[in-house]
């Protein structure tokens, strides 16, 4: 074992006054805090190239998904199709409907969200606490993703229901555009001096979305999507997954937001290595980061000793760690399910030991 080294010397953070970065000093909605999140440096190489991850799960309920929620419900709105008290109902595996829950609420709609067992515990629960009606698409308490049959039974709910809309998160250009302000937020936070942009893919808002906007003030940004293996956004084969939120799975339709023009590259992550970097970041940085963002991340770490000097790669991370504490944080939930390999745990480590402290 290498003898420990002295913590870095103290340096304070620098603040920006940009109006894209203010948070507003007293709010009375909690949708109001939406935004405003910070850049965090996770490593950098000795050429002057950098990591930054965009810590999303600092947006209320603690994920990215508000951004786009708040936006199709404002768009709902505009359109008269969403009348005073009516019904939303969406198919969510938990952070578009902890997102669409706090909207609901303010704005005095019900939610009701189709859910299946695949999604986290904590979010369901979160769901629930807002006030949210769950209805479970499969009640025989099989943890299988059911995407394609929980749009089904949602678009028929709706259908039901004069009072109702289904959102329909895959195909509603509300998504997309709910992430602009993201791209504002960047352009201003390194006044444009983005390189690459990386990025989950699932209904493929949080990404396309962003760079659509970015590459109205930052041209030339590079794109890459990451989906889980078994993901088939970015082609076969398909199989099961553990990673929650992200990825288009088998039987699904990929969604409209998916826009191949935008993505550059689209690369898979498996399950073991995005854990593992979830795992080996939070004991190495005190950052507790989830399951999709530890993909993202291991897929950049990975790259970083080949970007050309002076990069800057921004990750966008759709949430934090706190949600699964029951799942990639539970290491008997890991191992029965085999995702622990001490070598990909060794190999982050690595990594982040050659690329932190320059
Ligand atoms: C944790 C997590 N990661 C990734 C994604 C994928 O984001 P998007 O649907 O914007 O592609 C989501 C979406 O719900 C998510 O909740």
């Amino acid at each position: 074992m290498s003898a420990p080294s002295a913590p870095a010397p103290y340096r304070p953070p620098t603040y920006s006054t940009h109006p894209a970065l203010l948070r507003p000093a007293v709010v009375s909605r909690v949708s109001d805090l939406i935004g405003y999140t910070p850049l965090f440096e996770l490593c950098a190489t000795a050429t002057g190239s950098r990591l930054l991850l965009k810590l999303e799960h600092f947006n209320p309920t603690g994920t990215a998904k508000i951004r786009m929620a708040r936006q199709m419900v404002l768009d709902a709105e505009e359109r008269g199709e969403l009348r005073p008290g009516g019904r939303i109902i969406e198919s969510t595996s938990g952070n578009t409907g902890l997102g669409l829950a706090v909207v609901a609420a303010e704005r005095g709609y019900t939610f009701t969200a189709v859910v299946d067992n695949h999604a986290c515990a904590d979010k369901l629960r979160g769901m629930k606490a807002l006030g949210t009606e769950l209805v479970y698409v499969v009640d025989d308490g099989s943890e299988d993703l059911a995407t394609a049959a929980r749009e089904e039974l949602a678009e028929k709910m709706a259908d039901a229901d004069d009072n109702a809309i289904f959102t329909e998160q895959h195909n509603n250009p509300s998504n997309g555009v709910g992430y602009f302000p993201v791209a504002h937020e960047l352009a201003a936070a390194l006044d444009g001096r983005i390189d690459q942009l990386i990025g989950a893919v699932g209904t493929g808002g949080s990404l396309c979305g962003t760079a659509r906007e970015l590459a109205r003030t930052v041209p030339g940004v590079h794109v890459i999507g990451v989906e889980p293996k078994g993901s088939i956004a970015f082609g076969p084969p398909a199989h099961d997954y553990y990673q929650s939120g992200t990825g288009t799975p088998e039987g699904a339709e990929i969604g409209a937001l998916v826009d191949y023009g935008l993505i550059d590259e689209g690369v898979k992550v498996g399950d073991v290595e995005a854990f593992a970097t979830a795992r080996v970041v939070a004991r190495r940085t005190g950052l507790l980061i989830g399951g999709s963002a530890g993909g993202v991340v291991y897929e950049a770490l990975t790259r970083m000793a080949d970007l050309p000097p002076e990069t800057t790669m921004v990750a966008l991370l759709n949430d934090g760690g706190e949600k699964y504490m029951d799942t990639v944080f539970h290491d008997e939930w890991m191992a029965a399910r085999r995702l622990i390999d001490p070598a990909v745990e060794r190999e982050v480590d690595e990594l982040l030991t050659k690329l932190r402290g320059h």
